[in-house]
């Protein structure tokens, strides 16, 4: 009898935690998840094409969610690569004749079996879909170290952020000697690192040990912006350098080299990116670049024709002011004209996603939740993925919520971005309270995006005449994974402010 009391007794005080636990985590976490949970049979996400150079180290850890152990296989995998059954990582070279091998991904548990083809383009190109990965300056400004960079890898994992295809683990500025900090080369002129990073080979291989790609950061000036060395000058002893040390993507940020040339024509403007382009690209392995000179010139005409692959459009996103609407809103308004110059392989870049917790660039203070609404959060990642942009995130990795990462890892709304046809969505209507954009996909549906830039809910509508439609579409809620009921005509949904519908139409077949 007294058993039986202390049982009870246990499952009441049990029931009341549970339900005392319950209540707090409502309180928490009144942030609206729109994401559904991705279930416990595999689903092969991240792009259906990959871009690299004949002969180069070749790394992919397959993107997949579902529970683990998930054994990986490839088929039609060239005999230069291999696969590691346990982890999905696929390395090797890339097989020395240029042409189109088609793979076919699979990933099988107990729960069931998923099948995705790869094409992987040996070619001239590469970032055929836009980067995907994590950047350290909002969230480690001058602070970051080689530590927070191997942490932010496992971080990368261990979140499932990886899953999704998230891969490149990018250091900002910062590496380099800062200017009081003397000596900045070696006698033979090597760049060194300062004392924040001991060992930068060895943070790189422990990037690629995990199956992600490693990020750099310089300046073709005497300085970077924090004011650390740059290239200038050093050009190709540093593109040796970084190609030496194994990384896979450099930030080229134009910063101090106004101090060597008076105006900006345009021949100006190039010049550093060509001669930083043409280094990266006789590299023993492939190497995306990212131009960064806030679009000076146009940067979208002629940014792929020096070598790089995307380019900011704007100033720096976190020291843009906000008014009436948030300062994402207004980097990404002024990308979003620049659709045309899209292509795979040449990006417009918006600059980071700077959502979760994110330090103050005005002060390069330590990290804060984002001000930003749940819903202005849908329309950040919403508004990157329709204009295929760069989708690199710069928050602290170390406290990624649960909120945050169903902004960031929708497959569906990550399908948008990443879609292998590379376009930049069309701007079908903006005023002062609507933003309508819509993206073709490479399966022939269209993804559109209203968005609702006033302070008040809002219904907003896209007719197929705006949208090059016809005949009876199906609508797909892309953040809720849902299918809508068929219409026909137009498209129209009651947004609430500052937020966004993002839905993919698909013609009905007769
Ligand atoms: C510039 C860039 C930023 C960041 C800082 C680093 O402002 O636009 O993205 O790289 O430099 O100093």
């Amino acid at each position: 009898m007294r058993r039986f009391h202390l049982v009870c007794i246990l499952l009441l005080v049990g029931g009341f935690l549970f339900c005392a636990w319950d209540v707090a985590w409502a309180a928490a976490e009144t942030r609206p998840i729109l994401t559904p949970k991705p279930g416990p049979a595999p689903r092969i996400n991240g792009p259906s094409v990959q871009g690299c150079r004949p002969g180069r180290p070749f790394l992919y850890r397959i993107p997949a969610t579902g529970a683990r152990p998930i054994e990986f296989s490839a088929q039609g995998l060239p005999e230069e690569l291999a696969l590691d059954p346990a982890t999905g990582i696929i390395t090797g070279t890339t097989p020395a004749a240029p042409g189109e091998y088609v793979l076919t991904l699979v990933a099988e548990n107990a729960e069931g079996k998923a099948e995705r083809p790869l094409k992987v383009i040996v070619g001239d190109r590469l970032a055929l879909t836009p980067p995907m990965g994590w950047n350290s300056w909002y969230i480690h400004y001058n602070r970051v170290t080689e530590q927070h960079m191997r942490n932010a890898a496992d971080a990368m994992i261990a979140s499932g952020m990886a899953d999704f295809g998230y891969q490149y683990v990018n250091c900002d500025d910062c590496w380099t000697k800062h200017r009081n900090d003397k000596p900045y080369r070696d006698a033979q002129g090597n760049l060194l690192t300062n004392a924040k990073f001991p060992d930068i080979k060895g943070m790189v291989d422990y990037i690629h040990s995990k199956g992600l790609k490693a990020g750099t950061y310089t300046s073709p000036g005497p300085w970077t912006c924090a004011g650390y060395v740059g290239a200038g000058g050093h050009e190709e002893q540093d593109a040796q350098k970084i190609a030496e040390w194994g990384f896979d993507f450099l930030k080229y940020d134009w910063c101090s080299y106004g101090s060597y040339e008076h105006n900006q024509d345009l021949k100006v403007l190039q010049k550093p990116y060509a001669l930083m382009g043409n280094l990266l690209k006789q590299a023993n392995r492939d190497i995306v670049l990212n131009l960064c000179q806030y679009g000076m010139g146009d940067v979208w005409k002629w940014g792929a024709e020096v070598g790089g692959h995307c380019w900011r459009t704007t100033h720096d996103l976190g020291l843009m002011a906000a008014n009436q609407l948030p300062s994402f809103y207004h980097a990404g308004l002024s990308n979003a004209r620049h659709w045309q110059y899209v292509k795979p392989g040449g990006w417009n870049d918006p600059d980071y996603i700077l959502i979760g917790t994110v330090g103050d660039a005005r002060t390069g203070g330590p990290g804060a939740a984002t001000s930003l609404t749940p819903d202005e959060q849908y329309s950040y990642m919403s508004m990157w993925c329709l204009m295929a942009s760069p989708l690199i995130f710069s928050g602290d990795m170390a406290r990624l919520d649960e909120f945050t990462l169903n902004v960031l890892c929708n497959a569906e709304v990550l399908a948008v971005d990443q879609d292998s046809l590379g376009k930049q969505a069309r701007i079908v209507r903006q005023n002062d309270d609507e933003l309508v954009l819509a993206k073709p996909m490479e399966d022939g549906s269209l993804a559109v995006g209203l968005f609702n830039l006033s302070a008040k809910p809002r219904e907003i509508s896209a007719s197929w005449t705006d949208l090059g439609l016809t005949g009876k579409q199906i609508p797909r809620d892309l953040w809720r994974q849902k299918d809508l009921g068929a219409t026909e005509g137009d498209y129209r949904a009651e947004v609430p402010p500052h937020g966004v519908m993002l839905v993919r139409l698909r013609g009905v077949e007769k």
